[in-house]
């Protein structure tokens, strides 16, 4: 049996004739540039985000790079944020010009929200805690500590859409929620894109513009912006796809409880665990596990597809050198990267492919 990491191909038959219908519609209007689908996306996904404003942006990298821009973080300022995420939650730090301060992770694969407090100096002007995996972090904890020390919090949520903490939408606790649309993600598009979420509209109309080369009114430039913008075409589909996303993510979550279910007995293999009060909507789905690289082999040998995020955590990164971490400085998130893989995972994933994925897993740990 063959068992992809992710099935875009299924999803998309599933919704074939609604995607189709609302792609014909954006080329009969031509309204490409900022169209009708971009604010009725805005107006749904801050609705389901439980949000007063969305801002459709180019990708989950923009977003995150014109949040910042938008709180005012410029050279010179540090943002504290996990040594365990996808790179991009450092890299867009380091295009507004400031410095990425890192901070170990938990055993949960998100930041460790008490070690946040140490890292703070007279330079730090923001936090930037990931819902990495599709599992809230401690954002209550985040949230106090900036509120006490006056920092804003932009929150990488990229991986999180519809994640919840006792009762509320991640992207919803901070100044401002990022979003990706990448293909693969919860809510993909066909082809890159993303959203800003907040819930002050002067926050977002500033974002608006910064998305739009800085300007309100045409050729009136009151920022020095950038394009950022979402297609319209990108957002016509997600707005078809949103509408199944709290489906989708029951079905990842009930998939989760088969594979837990499957591999409790396991004793080489950590399932993921949720914390209380938390809706993870598993993203991925992480396995800690001895002997991983031969596991990852064994399970490329049986058709089924596999992935490590991450393999390198950011402060061993190369291009991060000169931030000057070593290795051991963050002994969670390196003992993980050693250690961890994902899972196929997916809403369209059946009983069966599950079953097969766990008795392979079993399959190498009994040989
Ligand atoms: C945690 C995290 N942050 C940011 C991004 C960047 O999103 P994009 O690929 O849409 O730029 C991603 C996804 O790729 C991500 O997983």
């Amino acid at each position: 049996m063959n068992v992809p990491f992710v099935d875009l191909k299924a999803q998309t038959e599933s919704i074939r004739p609604e995607i189709d219908e609302a792609v014909k519609r954006t080329l009969d209007r031509c309204d490409f540039i900022l169209g009708g689908a971009v604010s009725e996306l805005e107006k749904n996904f801050a609705s389901f985000s439980g949000c007063s404003e969305a801002v459709g942006v180019s990708s989950g990298l923009e977003a995150l790079i014109l949040a910042l821009r938008a709180v005012g973080v410029s050279a010179g300022d540090e943002v504290i944020l996990p040594a365990n995420t996808f790179i991009a939650t450092a890299f867009a730090v380091s295009a507004t010009g400031a410095m990425p301060v890192l901070v170990d992770c938990d055993e949960n694969y998100n930041i460790d929200a008490s070690a946040v407090e140490s890292k703070i100096t007279p330079r730090t002007k923001a936090l930037l805690p990931v819902h990495l995996t599709g599992h809230p972090c401690d954002i209550e904890k985040v949230l106090e500590v900036a509120k006490r020390r006056k920092l804003f919090v932009i929150e990488d949520a990229a991986q999180a859409h519809g994640a919840e903490y006792k009762g509320k939408r991640c992207g919803s606790f901070g100044d401002i929620g990022c979003f990706s649309f990448y293909p693969g993600k919860n809510l993909g598009a066909f082809g890159d894109g993303g959203i800003i979420t907040a819930n002050d509209s002067a926050l977002a109309e500033k974002i608006r513009c910064l998305r739009n080369y800085g300007q309100k009114v045409k050729y009136e430039h009151i920022y020095i912006g950038s394009n950022n913008r979402l297609d319209t075409i990108q957002a016509a589909i997600l707005n078809v796809k949103l509408k199944y996303l709290d489906g989708w993510n029951d079905k990842r979550i009930k998939n989760a409880a088969l594979y837990g279910e499957l591999l409790k007995d396991v004793k080489n293999v950590r399932t993921p665990s949720v914390l209380p009060g938390c809706r993870n909507i598993f993203h991925l789905y992480i396995i800690e596990c001895d002997r991983r690289d031969g596991l990852q082999k064994f399970l490329d040998g049986k058709g089924v597809q596999n992935g490590i995020h991450y393999p390198i955590p950011v402060h061993l990164q190369k291009c991060y050198e000169s931030l000057g971490y070593r290795e051991g400085d963050f002994p969670v998130s390196e003992r993980l990267a050693k250690r961890i893989l994902s899972l196929p995972m997916f809403p369209e994933l059946t009983a069966e492919q599950i079953r097969y994925v766990a008795s392979c897993v079993k399959e190498f740990y009994s040989s």
